[in-house]
């Protein structure tokens, strides 16, 4: 026992989505056990076996599957695969970590999906917008801030409402490499931090605008 008390608070249970690293996922995993983060990571599933943010979830013993786009016929087909598990584990919000495959978003789940995009939105973002492709637009029209953004999924690429944003300084000397990890670390701290604001309940949606409460 280390004397040190806290409060018991429910947890979030949540699925994270992943088609590579995983390196969110790795942090996710790394603010809850650090006590920061209320959330229940129930499900990972991934969309290709060779997702390397798979090892993250064995290590972590939570359940993963993996459902790959190319074995359904559409993407309704796909995304209802996906919600099926997903309500099966008694999942209350969808986390998207680098999962690079559209979703049609089922009714229960409006406002029930999050992503994560390594621009400030709408800059940057859309259909072949993730990873490098947005750090090499952001250093190929010159614009001095780019950032994060946390975002709840509709049925656009990279559209539904804004729940927060990070900046970070675009530097004369940046390469796509350098400025993806001062974004990177951004998304380090804004994704959990969004996740534990909707944990505890402080988030609602109002058309576009996304409201937060004040802590309890
Ligand atoms: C996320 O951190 C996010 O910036 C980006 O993928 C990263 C994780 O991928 N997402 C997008 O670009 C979505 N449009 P990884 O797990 O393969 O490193």
């Amino acid at each position: 026992m280390t004397g040190v008390h806290r409060d018991w608070r429910p947890r979030l249970p949540i699925a994270v989505l992943i088609s590579g690293t995983g390196r969110s996922l790795a942090n996710m995993i790394e603010k809850i056990r650090a006590g920061e983060l209320d959330c229940d990571i129930r499900l990972v599933i991934s969309s290709t076996p060779e997702a390397k943010g798979l090892m993250f979830a064995e290590k972590a013993s939570i359940p993963a599957a993996v459902l790959r786009r190319g074995d359904f016929p559409s993407r309704e087909e796909y995304s209802t695969a996906i919600f099926d598990r997903v309500r099966a584990a008694g999942v209350e919000l969808v986390v998207l970590a680098g999962f690079l495959k559209q979703l049609a978003i089922p009714d229960d789940f409006v406002h029930r999906v999050v992503n994560i995009h390594p621009a400030l939105i709408p800059a940057f973002c859309g259909k072949g917008f993730y990873g490098h492709h947005v750090h090499e637009a952001a250093l190929a029209y010159g614009v001095k801030l780019s950032g994060c953004t946390v975002h709840f999924v509709d049925n656009e690429y990279d559209h539904g409402p804004v729940i927060l944003q990070v900046a970070v300084p675009v530097l004369d000397d940046d390469t796509p490499d350098t400025l993806a990890d001062r974004v990177f670390a951004a998304e380090c701290e804004a994704y959990p931090r969004a996740l534990q604001l909707i944990a505890e309940g402080r988030v609602r949606v109002e058309g576009r605008r996304v409201r937060i409460a004040a802590p309890a």
